[in-house]
């Protein structure tokens, strides 16, 4: 049942490629991305006022991710809520406002009532769900479907993949149907998001380096992951994926905002992940890397191949291929996850089941 692999978790990452063209190629057409809802015409996508992202944990994730792809691409706000707070919080919900419910299960109690709060405002909801037919998928206006296969390993890997494909879908029809993005333009990021399963082929192969640098760091008691933008989005899944498997305690901060909090907690040998994909604030986070090298950690830098690292910042450089900045989350996540993964596996965690987590949770 796990083909070959010692763990669901790491059958699962390595079913991402195929993931990726299940969910992205159906929804492509003359090269355009289309959503196949009918009531979502361009029509209605030009009327959106705000998007409003809502979802659990990893899922939760994906929508930062989203939201940054939407305001880049769309110029529309975006805004994204933790499910347990959207629901009490008595959001302001707009009647030309979408909101879009991300969950793999479909069936997490606190998104399941978030979904339920904005139909009874009379907000339409569309939902991004991976099991068909789930009470998520049931209740909401509109589903967009994941076509990750069944998901065991109770940290979501797969899941999370697909969901940044269908999230990049939608904010590149926006941004078309909004003439935001030229039909070249659209074209052009279409066909390069059918080709992440290309892409990230290479970052699974690199899994023997990944598992070295993961034993260099297995005696870790605690980390800070770093990064600016689409940057910042990875670094929370990051750090999530990490702690909750492997135990190891570990922080998610913007770069810019290290030093306005907890800075003080770098000391001699604590690692740093730092997330400097991005060209726009490249520069900015290599210095956020530096005040943390000057102050001694240990600076995991993961960046792209070309990218100028200048001496003395990073203790280990990673290097991700040349892709689209936009598209980058879904090079950059594969090599964070399989960090994960190695993490657990030399600690000797439970890596499939991890202590107190439950893969869907039905009850508040
Ligand atoms: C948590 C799971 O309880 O629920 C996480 O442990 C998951 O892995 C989150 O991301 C949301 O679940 P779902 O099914 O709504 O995406």
């Amino acid at each position: 049942e796990k083909g070959g692999y010692p763990h669901f978790m790491l059958k699962e990452i390595n079913e991402e490629p195929a993931a990726i063209t299940a969910t992205v190629s159906p929804r492509v057409e003359n090269s355009l991305p289309e959503l196949r809802i009918p009531e979502l015409t361009d029509e209605k996508l030009r009327s959106i006022g705000t998007v409003h992202l809502v979802g659990c944990g990893t899922a939760m994730h994906a929508g930062m991710v989203g939201k940054t792809a939407i305001e880049a691409l769309a110029r529309v706000p975006a805004e994204v809520d933790i499910a347990s707070e959207f629901r009490y919080r008595d959001p302001i919900l707009k009647p030309e406002d979408l909101v879009i419910i991300i969950s793999q299960s479909g069936e997490t109690s606190d998104t399941l009532a978030a979904l339920k709060l904005a139909k009874s405002r009379g907000v339409p909801v569309l939902a991004i769900v991976n099991v068909v037919g789930s009470s998520i998928a049931r209740a909401a206006d509109y589903v967009m479907y994941t076509y990750a296969g069944p998901e065991i390993a109770v940290a979501s890997t797969k899941a999370y993949m697909v969901q940044l494909c269908v999230l990049y879908l939608f904010a590149l029809r926006l941004a078309y149907a909004r003439g935001q993005l030229t039909e070249e333009k659209t074209k052009y990021y279409t066909a390069q998001l059918l080709h992440a399963s290309e892409v990230i082929k290479p970052r699974l192969a690199d899994c023997e380096q990944i598992k070295y640098l993961a034993s260099r760091y297995v005696n870790t008691q605690s980390c800070f992951f770093i990064g600016r933008g689409f940057d910042y989005a990875l670094s929370l899944e990051g750090s999530l994926k990490l702690k909750e498997i492997s135990y190891v305690h570990s922080d998610a901060y913007a770069a810019g905002e290290l030093k306005h909090g907890t800075i003080s907690l770098i000391t001699d040998g604590v690692p740093v992940i730092a997330l400097a994909t991005q060209k726009n604030v490249y520069e900015k986070t290599i210095s956020n890397a530096k005040e943390t090298r000057s102050r001694g950690a240990r600076v995991l830098l993961f960046t792209t191949k070309d990218a100028e690292v200048p001496e003395g910042v990073a203790t280990e450089v990673i290097r991700l291929d040349e892709y689209d900045d936009i598209l980058m989350p879904l090079q950059l996540i594969v090599p964070l996850q399989l960090f994960a993964y190695y993490m657990a596996v030399l600690r000797g965690c439970d890596v499939d089941k991890p202590r107190n987590l439950a893969k869907s949770v039905t009850v508040e």
